[in-house]
């Protein structure tokens, strides 16, 4: 199953600009759907159902009568997330073109988004997850592949993809370390339809980061990037200069007897203090408008595959 029609038609280049938590808001959704590429926020992101509801009308106020792409959301399908009904009730009324499932696929889910013929594409790391995802019914897999920001997966993308593709006749979305057009060309010619760009988009001038943040990605190497499940629980990727800057060292990141995570977590310092980015950090060298970073990445891509003819 190839990308459904609905999105492959809308999309002039084969990006979506993943969710992120705290970082990404309806300016970056519409400067990214305005650039014919889908854009995407978490729910959570605001703090309420009420302005999650808020937030989707002022996207679909701002994208109305111009020309764009489709925009997406994503739910965390957990028992610990107290909203996911509530948000699910919202997005359905609001006809959300697609959703992206985390942490669990559920066919109640995505049923409900296919009611109102939204499209549901889910977050995996592996295949037992991808065999469960496919049996709920999802339109698409996300890979998250080694070195993507946020709960990164540990599989290389090169091997993940085709050992997917071998498995299930679906739409594969790749995600994880990719921050230019020639990388978004590899992920095609690995053999997926869509790429799936996290990182690259927190230093741009839309996004909801603080500027610190963003200056720290420009300055930041794939090797600062340290992958550890202490602060938030599961296994994801953080900037070590804003670990070290939280007073957090990298011996005590290495010493299993530390529980981080609950600390963290308890005080809200997880996230909104503590930075994460993938591999990818260290092809960033400037913080444009999503306009400017769109245009580099198409010319990246078609130069690309001109030189490779
Ligand atoms: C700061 C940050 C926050 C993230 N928050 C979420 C989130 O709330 N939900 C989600 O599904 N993925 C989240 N992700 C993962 C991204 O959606 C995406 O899979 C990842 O960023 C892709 O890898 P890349 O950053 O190397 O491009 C987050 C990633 C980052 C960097």
């Amino acid at each position: 199953m190839a990308l459904p029609k609905q999105l492959k038609d809308k999309l002039r280049f084969p990006v979506i600009a993943a969710p992120m938590f705290l970082v990404s808001g309806p300016e970056l959704v519409t400067a990214c759907c305005l650039n014919g590429i889908g854009g995407t926020f978490p729910a959570l992101n605001q703090r309420t159902s009420e302005g999650y509801a808020e937030w989707l009308l002022q996207i679909s106020a701002s994208l109305e009568g111009k020309e764009h792409s489709p925009f997406g959301i994503n739910l965390i399908v957990h028992k610990t997330n107290p909203r996911l009904e509530a948000d699910l009730k919202i997005t359905v009324e609001h006809k959300v073109p697609f959703v992206i499932t985390s942490l669990g696929a559920v066919s109640e889910v995505v049923d409900a988004v296919h009611s109102y013929g939204g499209l549901v594409f889910h977050d995996v790391t592996n295949m037992r997850h991808s065999e469960k995802a496919i049996q709920a019914g999802v339109d698409g897999l996300i890979l998250v592949s080694a070195g993507a920001g946020g709960h990164a997966g540990t599989l290389h993308p090169f091997a993940f993809i085709k050992e997917i593709k071998n498995a299930f006749d679906t739409c594969v979305i790749q995600s994880g370390a990719i921050s230019t057009g020639e990388q978004v060309l590899a992920a095609r010619a690995a053999g997926a339809d869509l790429a799936y760009i996290g990182t690259r988009f927190i230093a741009t001038k839309e996004s909801m980061a603080d500027p610190e943040y963003k200056n720290m990605l420009v300055s930041a190497r794939a090797e600062d990037i340290v992958y550890t499940p202490k602060v938030s629980g599961i296994p994801a990727n953080f900037l070590r200069q804003s670990l070290e800057s939280n007073g957090i060292s990298l011996d005590e990141i290495d010493n299993p007897d530390i529980d981080l995570g609950k600390e963290l977590i308890d005080d809200a310092k997880a996230w909104k203090t503590i930075w994460s980015a993938g591999h990818g950090a260290g092809n960033i060298n400037d913080i444009p408008t999503v306009a400017a970073l769109c245009d580099s990445m198409k010319k990246e891509y078609n130069d690309q595959l001109q030189a490779l003819k």
